[in-house]
């Protein structure tokens, strides 16, 4: 691979870890991880200034925007620290910064890196006005109503010295205890539990029902006073300022002289934080006078004056009892490592993920192997090595299965993938059993009462193969499962009922067709408005919905075109769920997301008629004007667009979207 190869690679691995952590909270790598390929990248960057790209993953810090909430910009621009992961980096970054600052005494303030989500908050009067997610770094998300809620974030402010006017930043955490129990929660209503404390704080506090945000116990430590004319010469006083004022600092911070200092610092942190009610990820440096603060200033992502430290990811040792595999709802085979039960970083791990074939083969596992189990930053454990001193003798190499431990069938391996498939899709009860629990999610149908033992014990029986039975259930069928009675079985019979209101694109999300999550769902229903129109897209029509990409295309065609999926369709058409996005004429103006906006449409369109699309325009604050003129923001435009028309938008530079594009202006 040539370095111009590499460079589009990571960026493109980059951009989508990115998303992953920041929009949908989601990472599937760790931090450590991450770090590693943007270090890669830019370090490529810097071999090779002749590929800038002013959009590559180094020249920002990351996006956590949602389109809930109102965006606002930073008063001083939310930038990142850099990293750091040994002892010796720390006191390269104490060298260079005596260096820069020509030899003078420099005083060094330690403090915990809290692993949350950071928010900037403003002060008037000693009020609390405004509070901001970090965002892109340049805008942030007003989430003040939510943050308003957390106990621990003074809404009036104690003591005195305050300035009229200041910026205050924090972290806003979920404490261990209230993780282990939203968890739980989360686990008994069927949910995915979130990966770790910092996700569950950033998917709470982008919740738009603030009460459900009180009741999760979320709390903030703040460590950066912003303002003109602060009163204060240094850090540390401004951090003990802003505690008299009501505000968590962490006791742990700490004034430090030399490298010793430092290096003692952080062997004694390293041991503490196991023991602190909050996640931690590291440490944070930073130098304490705001005169050499200002000296040293910043680069254009991070301060110069501060540095992190990640801690090592916790490791474990224990040893393999056996590997199972395990069959999910799409057929997906995954090799579990079920392990002698071993404390790590405040949980008792029993099973690991092996991933897939080509990650298991690489750990080369034999039987009764001895494995290494690390953690980092709280995510789900991993694998990560074997002590093959260790090895039992004569153990055997563990091997992938070649058939369905569930049903015996064949595996199949899909071309250019790491990943063994059970085709059996229609036969295999843990797949069907997998469908029927997704479809009844919270997130999906919404029908309570049926968990993971339920939806088994209704196949069993024979009620349910696939998930249009659900809508055929009775009470009585209901009352021969072990567990149920009467008024169980009447709650689970409303929610079946209750989900026919579900709308289209949750109901989409829920069927279960590969490579359609909820993010895709939502989007494919807005565009598209029906299963009807979906089923009859061809795998070309549907790539040219944006986000949707070859593999997507196909695999919903292929879905469609199954036998077994229509019918499926055709009995909930029956039923009465909701399979169709409301008419743009029923619904009632939606938004003023083009106010100001003028639109001219021309041509042919295969989505929606003209008319339907004027609609749309109105009903969102927009204009529909005939003809266009230097005053016309957009040229909506279908087939056959007249060439006058195209020449003349050209001329003027008026952007022409597609139905797309323009539907996606409306999500
Ligand atoms: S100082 C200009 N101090 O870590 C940088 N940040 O990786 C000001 N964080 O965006 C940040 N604990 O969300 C600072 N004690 C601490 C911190 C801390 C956690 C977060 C913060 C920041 C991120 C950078």
């Amino acid at each position: 691979m040539t370095d111009q190869e590499r460079i589009d690679t990571l960026r493109r691995e980059i951009h989508r870890h990115n998303y992953n952590y920041y929009v949908k909270n989601e990472p599937e790598i760790s931090d450590y991880d991450f770090d590693m390929l943007l270090k890669e990248l830019e370090e490529l960057e810097r071999e090779h200034p002749e590929f800038d790209d002013p959009n590559s993953p180094t020249k920002r810090v990351g996006s956590d925007i949602n389109t809930g909430f109102e965006q606002v910009e930073h008063i001083y621009p939310m930038l990142s620290l850099a990293n750091s992961y040994s002892i010796d980096d720390v006191d390269a970054w104490v060298q260079r910064i005596e260096e820069a600052l020509a030899g003078q005494k420099v005083e060094i303030v330690g403090e915990m890196k809290f692993d949350g989500t950071g928010i900037s908050l403003i002060y008037e009067h000693g009020r609390l006005l405004r509070a901001v997610t970090r965002g892109d770094g340049t805008r942030g998300d007003d989430v003040t109503d939510n943050v308003r809620t957390i106990r621990s974030i003074p809404l009036q402010l104690v003591g005195q010295g305050w300035p009229d006017f200041f910026e205050i930043r924090g972290e806003i955490v979920l404490p261990r205890a209230a993780f282990e129990r939203l968890n739980a929660e989360r686990a008994a209503a069927g949910e995915a539990p979130f990966a770790n404390p910092r996700n569950a704080a950033a998917g709470t506090l982008k919740l738009l029902n603030p009460a459900e945000v009180s009741r999760r116990g979320l709390d903030a430590y703040f460590y950066y006073l912003l303002g003109e004319n602060l009163p204060y010469s240094n850090h540390f006083e401004a951090m003990t300022a802003v505690r008299s004022w009501g505000f968590k600092v962490s006791d742990i911070m700490t004034l430090l002289h030399g490298l010793g200092e430092v290096d003692r610092f952080i062997t004694r942190c390293d041991s503490l934080r196991r023991e602190l009610p909050v996640a931690t990820d590291g440490l944070v440096f930073k130098v304490n006078s705001f005169r050499q603060q200002l000296n040293l200033g910043f680069t254009a992502k991070s301060p110069r004056w501060a540095v992190a430290y990640k801690f090592a990811a916790e490791q474990a040792a224990t040893r393999l009892r056996f590997v199972s595999f395990d069959i999910g709802r799409l057929g997906y085979i995954t090799p579990v490592a079920n392990l002698e039960p071993v404390p790590l970083s405040g949980t008792i791990v029993k099973r690991a993920s092996l991933h897939n074939d080509d990650i298991m083969q690489a750990l080369d596992i034999y039987q009764g192997d001895m494995l290494l189990v690390e953690k980092g930053g709280e995510i789900i454990p991993k694998i990560v090595g074997v002590v093959e001193e260790d090895r039992l003798p004569g153990a055997e190499k563990v091997t992938f299965v070649s058939h369905c431990p569930a049903c015996g069938t064949r595996l199949v391996r899909i071309e250019g993938e790491a990943a063994w498939i059970c085709p059996n899709k229609y036969g295999c009860e843990p797949q069907i059993v997998g469908r029927i629990e997704h479809f009844v999610g919270r997130r999906m149908m919404n029908i309570d009462g049926i968990g993971a033992e339920t939806a088994a014990a209704l196949f069993r029986h024979g009620y349910v193969r696939n998930v249009a039975d659900l809508y055929d259930l009775t009470v009585s069928q209901l009352l021969t499962i072990e567990g149920f009675a009467e008024k169980s079985a009447l709650r689970v019979l409303d929610g079946i009922e209750a989900s026919k209101q579900v709308p289209f694109e949750r109901t989409l999300y829920a069927l279960s067709i590969p490579f359609v999550g909820e993010t895709t769902a939502k989007k494919i229903a807005r565009v598209v408005g029906s299963v009807d129109t979906l089923m009859s897209m061809s795998v070309e029509q549907l790539q040219a919905i944006e986000d949707v990409g070859p593999g997507t295309a196909t695999s919903i065609a292929e879905f469609f075109a199954d036998p077994e999926n229509r019918s499926i369709v055709e009995r909930l058409r029956a039923a009465g769920v909701v399979l169709s996005m409301p008419q743009a004429d029923e619904a009632a103006p939606k938004s003023n997301i083009l106010a100001g906006k003028s639109f001219v449409i021309s041509g042919v369109f295969a989505l929606h008629s003209r008319d339907e699309y004027k609609t749309m325009i109105e009903q969102n604050g927009g204009k529909n004007v005939g003809s266009i003129s230097s005053k016309t923001n957009y040229v909506l435009a279908g087939e056959n667009m007249g060439p006058a028309k195209l020449e003349k938008a050209r001329k003027l530079g008026i952007p022409i979207i597609n139905e797309e594009q323009f539907l996606a202006m409306l999500i």
